[in-house]
This record gives C-alpha cells, sequence and structure tokens, in this order.
C-alpha cells in the first residue's frame, strides 16, 4: 500500500492490488458467484436450472435485460437476431484476405472490430434502442464470424447462415456443411452446444468482461469494447486450459499410468490441468454440467478413450488428501476440451466457441456500464518506481 498525495488538501490513498485480485471495479447486477459454495447465478438463478430447463437465446435475454422474456419477448428477441445473422460482404472480403494458416480467434477479434466500421450508428451510446440494436447485431454475427474463422483455416468456402435453422444448429451448420443439403446437425449435439454456450456465457469480472469494461469505460462503440474482450479471452491464461487438459490426458495414455502421473503433480513436477480455480474452492458448478454433457456428446460421436482417463483421474484426485486439502475439484475446462474434440474442433477454435458464448455477458455487463452514472473512464494509479528528474544530454553530445 502507498500513498499517493492528490492535492494540498487531500493526500489520497492508494492501493497497490496487482490484478485487481481485491478490488471491486463496478457493482453489478448481472452474474452472483460464490466461489465457497460452488455458486453461479445469473441474474438470480441458478446456472443447473438454466443450463437444465432454458436456452442459450433466452439466456442471452435474461442476461441483457435482467428478467426472463415473456412469449411476445423472446419471440421478438429471437426474430431479431435471426434477421441480424448474415454480414456485410465486404466483412467477408475482409476474412478471406487472412492467411490460410490464420488462428481463427485472431481472425475473430479483428472481425468484430471491424464491425465498427459498419455501423457507425453504435458510437451513439445515449440511445437505448440503439444500444439494444447493436447488442442483437453483434449477438446474431458472432456464430457468422466464428464459424467462418474456422472456414477459413479449412481452406474451404464460407457457408451463408441459414435462418430457417435455430441460433446453435445455424452455427453448426456454417461450420460443417459442404454443400446444399449434406449436414443436418443431431439434435443431441445442438443441445449440448447449446448448454456450452449458456455455462459460458458470463463470469462476472474475469479478465476479458473486465477488458469490455475498460475499453468501454472510454465511450467507444461496443464492437470496439467487445474486440478487446476477445483479445484477452485469446490469452492461454484465460481461454487456454481445456486444451491443456486434453494435452495431459493423451500424454498419460492409459488409465494404468494415472498413478504415476498423479505422483509427479503431487511432486510438484506439474499441474493437473482442468483442476482448481481462483474463485471456485469447491466443484466448480458448471463442471458437473458439462461432464453430463460429454456424456450426451460421446452417445452420439462414439466414446473417446481420453474419456475414460478423465473419469478415472477424478476420482483418483477427488479421493486424494492432496487434492482435497488445497481444495482442487474439476473446473469446467476439465471436460470441456473433450467434447470439442468429439465435435472435431481443433484446439484453435476452443477460444472461438468460449466468445460466442461469452458474447451476451460482456454485452450485458457493457450496457450496465454505460447506463451506470456512477462509472468513470477506467485510469488506475500506479506507483511509480523509475527514475526522477534527470537532465537530457542531447544524442550529439552522448555519441
Ligand atoms: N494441480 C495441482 N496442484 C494445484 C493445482 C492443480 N491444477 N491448482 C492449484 N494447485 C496447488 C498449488 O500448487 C498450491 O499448492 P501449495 O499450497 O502446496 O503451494 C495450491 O494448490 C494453491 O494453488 P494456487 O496456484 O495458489 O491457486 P490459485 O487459486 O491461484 O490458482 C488456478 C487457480 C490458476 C486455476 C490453478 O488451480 C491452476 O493452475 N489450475 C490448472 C489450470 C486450469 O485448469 N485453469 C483453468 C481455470 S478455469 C478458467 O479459467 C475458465
Amino acid at each position: 500500500i502507498g500513498k499517493i498525495k492528490a492535492d494540498d488538501d487531500n493526500p489520497g490513498l492508494a492501493v497497490y492490488d496487482p490484478g485487481f485480485v481485491n478490488t471491486a471495479s463496478c457493482r453489478s447486477s448481472v452474474t452472483y458467484i460464490d466461489g465457497e459454495a460452488g455458486v453461479l447465478e445469473y441474474r438470480g438463478y441458478p446456472i443447473e436450472q438454466l443450463a437444465e430447463g432454458s436456452n442459450f437465446l433466452e439466456v442471452a435475454y435474461l442476461l441483457v435485460h435482467g428478467s426472463l422474456p415473456s412469449k411476445a419477448e423472446y419471440d421478438a428477441w429471437v426474430h431479431d437476431i435471426t434477421y441480424h445473422t448474415f454480414v456485410h460482404e465486404n466483412i467477408k472480403s475482409f476474412m478471406e484476405g487472412f492467411r490460410y494458416d490464420a488462428h481463427p480467434m485472431g481472425m475473430l477479434m479483428a472481425s468484430v472490430g471491424a464491425l465498427s466500421t459498419f455501423y457507425p450508428d453504435a458510437t451513439n451510446l445515449k440511445d437505448a434502442d440503439n444500444r439494444h440494436l447493436q447488442i442483437v447485431r453483434m449477438i446474431a454475427k458472432m456464430p457468422t464470424l466464428g464459424a467462418w474463422s474456422f472456414r477459413n483455416a479449412q481452406g474451404k468456402p464460407f457457408v451463408y447462415p441459414d435462418n430457417e435453422l435455430g441460433y446453435t444448429a445455424n452455427f453448426l451448420s456454417m461450420l460443417f456443411k459442404m454443400s446444399e443439403r449434406d449436414y443436418i446437425a443431431d439434435e443431441r449435439l445442438v443441445r449440448a452446444l447449446d448448454v456450452l454456450f449458456i455455462l459460458h456465457a458470463d463470469h462476472e469480472q474475469n479478465c476479458s468482461t473486465n477488458a469490455v469494461r475498460s475499453v468501454g469505460s472510454s465511450q467507444v462503440d461496443p464492437y470496439s469494447a467487445v474486440a478487446a474482450g476477445v483479445a484477452a479471452l485469446y490469452g492461454p491464461l484465460h481461454g487456454g486450459a481445456n486444451e491443456a487438459v486434453l494435452k495431459s490426458l493423451k500424454r498419460i495414455g492409459s488409465k494404468e499410468n494415472i498413478p504415476d502421473f498423479i505422483k509427479g503433480v503431487k511432486d510438484g513436477n506439474e499441474r493437473l490441468m482442468g483442476f482448481g480455480h481462483r474463485v471456485y474452492k469447491n466443484y466448480d458448478p458448471r463442471a458437473r454440467i458439462i461432464k453430463q454433457a460429454a456424456m450426451d456428446v460421446f452417445e452420439v460421436t462414439g466414446t473417446n478413450p481420453l474419456l475414460d482417463i478423465a473419469l478415472e483421474l477424478e476420482k483418483i484426485a477427488l479421493e486424494d488428501d492432496y487434492f482435497v486439502s488445497r481444495k482442487l475439484y474439476p473446473n469446467v475446462d476439465f471436460y470441456s476440451g473433450l467434447i470439442y474434440e468429439a465435435f472435431q474442433f481443433p484446439p484453435e477454435m476452443f477460444t472461438v466457441l468460449f466468445a460466442i458464448g461469452r458474447t451476451p455477458g460482456w454485452l450485458a455487463q457493457w450496457l450496465e456500464l454505460v447506463q451506470d452514472k456512477e462509472q468513470k473512464i477506467a485510469r488506475p494509479k500506479q506507483i511509480y518506481t523509475g527514475e526522477r528528474t534527470r537532465d537530457f544530454t542531447p544524442a550529439s553530445e552522448r555519441w
């Protein structure tokens, strides 16, 4: 903690809090987490109930509007989002300009940011209808941009949205369709991916949401703010753990090798990826739901030997004092990578899926920010540790 003098009458107080681990940056009524109890609620509704009985677009409505929709509100919301799934042809040309091996997350970040140039009206943040229009547009267009990022890496032509389909089925169609009639997603896969989107839809002030709020606090348009969120999610510490889980499971190779692996973890050689969480010191409520979703997906796609290793690993870890005493439980990433692999997504796509699911949360938090009279531009203090007042000598005299 350091004291910083604000002016002559006010000595001020600055709290040195790297990573803001102990600093509330806002008041928010979007998402509640109790990490000790393993509770996650969107607008007061437990995640388990939403994953069981709702769908992603209804959850998106809930996050953005704060309450569940009436039938008429829901129909209008789904209609509007469906109506806006297409992007301008120039965005398509822009995306076709990326290298054949461009990382899909880099493409998503750039194309969301590029949308800001197509909607100059988005800078009018004072008008509620206008804000709503941008939110609808972005939730609608993210799957299109995400799917096209994937198709670019596959060297395949981009597939236009099919607005006869629901949100998640349409996304799967844009990803995997090869000809007019060859791809109809299995309903169970559509539902499993929809549930994964619900589970990722918000997680209060995580790194990417904080990035959206921080950039949004400059009153920039929401496309630019969300592009910042995508950028934050691109980082391996935020969106990359499920890929690491898959790598560990592949390296373990068979159930017989688990005890050796666990010993290595306990000796401090490596971490059991997909276990532990900064906030959850109990079973991550999302992990339980994802585990069930994994079972549902494997029923369709056929089982993956890695699932057996994961199940056995979890069983052993939950009975081992090392993990129990440190309150290390499976987190959301322990099973999600397995599901994505079953869908035949390459690991580079995992964070794109996360971003599509997180978009309503980012936008709900952005909306809260721009309506909050207490909010100011995000501008933290620093503790200066550098040199003070030195005399400059021109290069001609120094060299
Ligand atoms: N495997 C083995 N030991 C672990 C693990 C793990 N996955 N996680 C924590 N520990 C141990 C630490 O070594 C430490 O032990 P010690 O007290 O003997 O030194 C103790 O548990 C506390 O660990 P911290 O790192 O202080 O816990 P923190 O809350 O800071 O870390 C984190 C949380 C980063 C998620 C950590 O548990 C981890 O690295 N997990 C694996 C990576 C992972 O799955 N990340 C995804 C998180 S979910 C998400 O981002 C969407």
